[in-house]
């Protein structure tokens, strides 16, 4: 059985973050040939064009687990309706010197999820964007647009019983996804 890697990449620094708490929770529904990477954004430095020949070591180890990973799964909050700025630093961070972006052809899962009815689905849409022009073939179906409210979690941590069949079907998706584009 063939093992995939896929780094996550959570737009939120804050250490109570709902995204971080929803990306541990997804990552219990993963099947065994699998496993997730949390890949650390909080230490780099604003993208400077100025630095991309001679890219710090953050960012080469930001390079390095995108690039050894077989799929990306991005988790993020919104932001004024948009991506969070640390999330977009890391993206741009990642996908340069020109000609050797590491997101090029992995296969991108988006969800994430807010306080609000609208659950960062206008993030989301503004990230498929970003996606698309990276060349990340990106899950289109089922959206995950999800609201944190009361029951979403048991008191473990895991995904609630009435959310679970939802997500357990989302992530299931993103495992074919990533499979069919390895
Ligand atoms: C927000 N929040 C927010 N929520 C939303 O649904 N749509 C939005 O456009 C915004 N805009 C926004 C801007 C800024 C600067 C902040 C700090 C917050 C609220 C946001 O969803 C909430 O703070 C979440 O808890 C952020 O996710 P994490 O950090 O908990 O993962």
């Amino acid at each position: 059985m063939t093992h995939h890697t896929i780094a996550v990449v959570v737009g939120s620094l804050r250490k109570e973050s709902i995204n971080k708490k929803l990306a541990q929770a997804l990552e219990k529904l993963f099947p065994a040939d699998f496993s997730l990477t949390h890949v650390r954004i909080d230490d780099l430095p604003l993208y400077n064009q100025d630095d991309d020949g001679q890219l710090c070591a953050q960012v080469m180890r930001l390079k390095g687990e995108i690039s050894a990973a077989q799929g990306v799964l991005f988790v993020t909050p919104e932001y004024n309706r948009s991506v969070p700025g640390v999330l977009k630093n890391a993206i741009d961070h990642a996908s340069r010197p020109y000609g050797q972006s590491a997101w090029n052809g992995k296969p991108a899962g988006v969800i994430g999820t807010s306080g609000g009815p609208m659950g960062s689905a206008l993030a989301q849409q503004h990230l498929r964007n970003i996606l698309a022009y990276l060349n990340m073939p990106t899950l289109g179906q089922p959206e995950a647009f999800i609201q944190t409210k009361e029951g979403l979690y048991d008191e473990a941590g895991n995904i609630g019983e009435a959310s679970l069949k939802f997500l357990q079907g989302w992530v299931d998706a993103y495992v074919a996804w990533v499979k069919k584009h390895n």
